[in-house]
């Protein structure tokens, strides 16, 4: 891989020093990440403090779509970073122009904006508004849904994490079930558009659970922390009708799935879906700290003066980038390309799957895109039974929602802009990062993931990345031999392997390499 260089074991000298210093200070409680320290990042290369050179396979989760560092956009926000930095509550230029800006590239009913700093504080915007508007407090949502850390954002998700430990939920959650394609033992997915035996099931639930005062339904288009699950053709809009036939109101979390990711610059275009309310995220400041709730002025229209505020909501330089990204996005027709690229990639993806006996699913549009390894796809069933999938039955029937992926997944998640730059990228995931988790629980002890293919990046060759998932799956046997042969020797809850490395024959030297450098610690 020629954009990745790694001298020596990682972490370099440098990075070593200055991680042990930030615990020092800086409390050890983000996930299980690579042990480097980045220094800096241009499009889809991230440099670290020692000079070694990887790629990211994240799109820094799913937020960089024009790129680490778009020139233009580092332009407009030092521009206005020099002007005016902060104003609470105030009008500033920036604001009044990405406000216009965002409206006018949203679907025409929501016509109202409103700036806030991060996904889960977008989220619980959303809770408010859904509440606050009908008078009701109850709010439906799934079973692997996550929208965000903070506690009701967490209650209205359907994820064990961000809530154990942490007393009861938030009163007013009912959980249901979200409908899987892979993994749909109820078949739920099955009879659309009305998918009956679904809504008859999720009726049951929500009849068993609420006290008659139900204000709305939240959902992603599709489940991103879950594994990347997109549900059956039809389901969402089915989901629509069924919430405005129960006179509700739909909030759509968009932190992820917008911007182009799927193909289309917001994901309820795929659908025509008009949701009441759309929450926005990450790529919308691709990287400046930025989020947005959107909804119908009807909608809005319950609050009074002083009832939504933030901070730093709003503020000139967030509002700056909110601009500058969506010029990037028109100039570079960054959607469109989304969609050719996706297109290309999930044809031969699946042409790969025909003959590869561990690529069980290739799932996903635009770039975005989860391919699950399993063990023996002739007997994935048994496999599923057998392991994942009991557990997730389990689960869905004790407190209606699974803990966490629980199955062997890669995701591509790419930037947008193939042919203008000859760097491409595709690597093995080996990190078990929280996107990734095996189904076998000797790996899983160790969080060690068997291979998965991470993907990201603003300058992509399609073609380097289906040579790559080739290669990756025809190494995926031997890499998971090495990781089960190796298991005992590994600490129990290793510290991750480096979530970059190289493909083909490389792979195993890189993962030795990686392991040495864990041992010498
Ligand atoms: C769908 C979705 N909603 C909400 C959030 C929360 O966003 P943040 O981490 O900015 O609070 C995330 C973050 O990953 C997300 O993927």
């Amino acid at each position: 891989m020629k954009y990745a260089h790694v001298n020596g074991p990682l972490p370099g000298p440098k990075g070593k020093a200055l991680l042990r210093e930030w615990h020092e200070y800086e409390a050890d409680v983000v996930g299980f990440q690579a042990p480097v320290v980045w220094e800096s990042a241009r499009g889809c290369i991230v440099t670290d403090v020692d000079g070694n050179t990887y790629i990211d396979w994240t799109s820094g989760v799913l937020v960089t779509n024009v790129g680490h560092c778009h020139p233009y956009l580092v332009e407009k926000t030092c521009a206005a970073t020099g002007q005016l930095l902060n104003n609470y509550e105030c009008a500033n230029v920036q604001r009044i122009e990405a406000a216009r800006r965002l409206v006018q590239a949203l679907p025409n009913h929501l016509d109202k904006c409103f700036f806030l700093s991060t996904g889960s504080e977008a989220t619980e915007a959303a809770g408010r508004l859904m509440k606050r508007r009908t008078g009701k407090f109850e709010i439906i949502g799934f079973a692997g849904a996550f929208h965000g850390r903070t506690s009701s954002a967490a209650s209205m998700g359907g994820l064990a994490g961000p809530k154990r430990g942490y007393g009861p939920e938030l009163p007013g959650a009912i959980r249901v079930p979200f409908p899987n394609p892979y993994r749909d033992p109820y078949g739920w997915c099955d009879g659309g558009p009305e998918f009956k035996s679904y809504f008859d099931y999720m009726e049951s639930v929500i009849q068993a659970n609420s006290t008659g005062s139900l204000a709305g339904v939240i959902v992603e288009p599709y489940q991103g922390a879950a594994g990347f699950i997109f549900p059956p053709k039809g389901w969402l809009k089915r989901l629509e009708q069924w919430v405005r036939a129960n006179g509700l109101l739909l909030t759509l979390d968009e932190v992820q799935s917008s911007y182009g990711r799927t193909g289309r610059m917001w994901a309820m275009e795929h659908e025509n879906l008009q949701p009441d309310i759309v929450t926005i995220g990450k790529a919308i400041g691709c990287g400046v700290p930025v989020s947005a709730v959107a909804a119908t002025s009807d909608v809005f229209s319950c609050l009074q003066k002083g009832e939504m505020s933030s901070t730093l909501g709003g503020n000139p330089v967030a509002s700056a980038a909110v601009s500058a990204v969506l010029d990037i996005f028109q100039r570079e027709d960054l959607v469109r390309k989304s969609a050719a690229m996706g297109a290309y990639l999930k044809e031969r993806l699946q042409q790969i799957a025909q003959t590869c006996p561990y690529l069980g699913d290739v799932r996903g549009m635009g770039m975005v895109m989860g391919i699950e390894f399993v063990k023996a796809k002739v007997a994935r069933i048994d496999e599923q039974a057998d392991g994942d999938l009991r557990l997730r039955i389990e689960r869905m029937e004790g407190d209606g929602s699974v803990d966490e992926p629980v199955h062997d997944l890669v995701v591509l998640s790419v930037g947008m802009q193939p042919g203008t730059d000859p760097r491409s990228f595709v690597g093995v995931d080996l990190d078990g990062d929280g996107f990734i988790k095996p189904a076998d629980p000797k790996l899983d002890a160790t969080r060690t993931s068997v291979p998965g293919i991470f993907a990201s990046g603003t300058a992509i060759s399609p073609k380097d990345i289906v040579d790559s998932v080739v290669e990756a799956s025809a190494a995926a046997a031997k890499v998971e031999a090495y990781l089960a042969a190796t298991a005992g020797a590994r600490p129990q809850r290793a510290r991750p392997l480096i979530s970059v490395s190289e493909l083909g024959p490389q792979q195993l030297a890189t993962v030795g390499a990686i392991e040495d450098a864990h041992h010498g610690q």
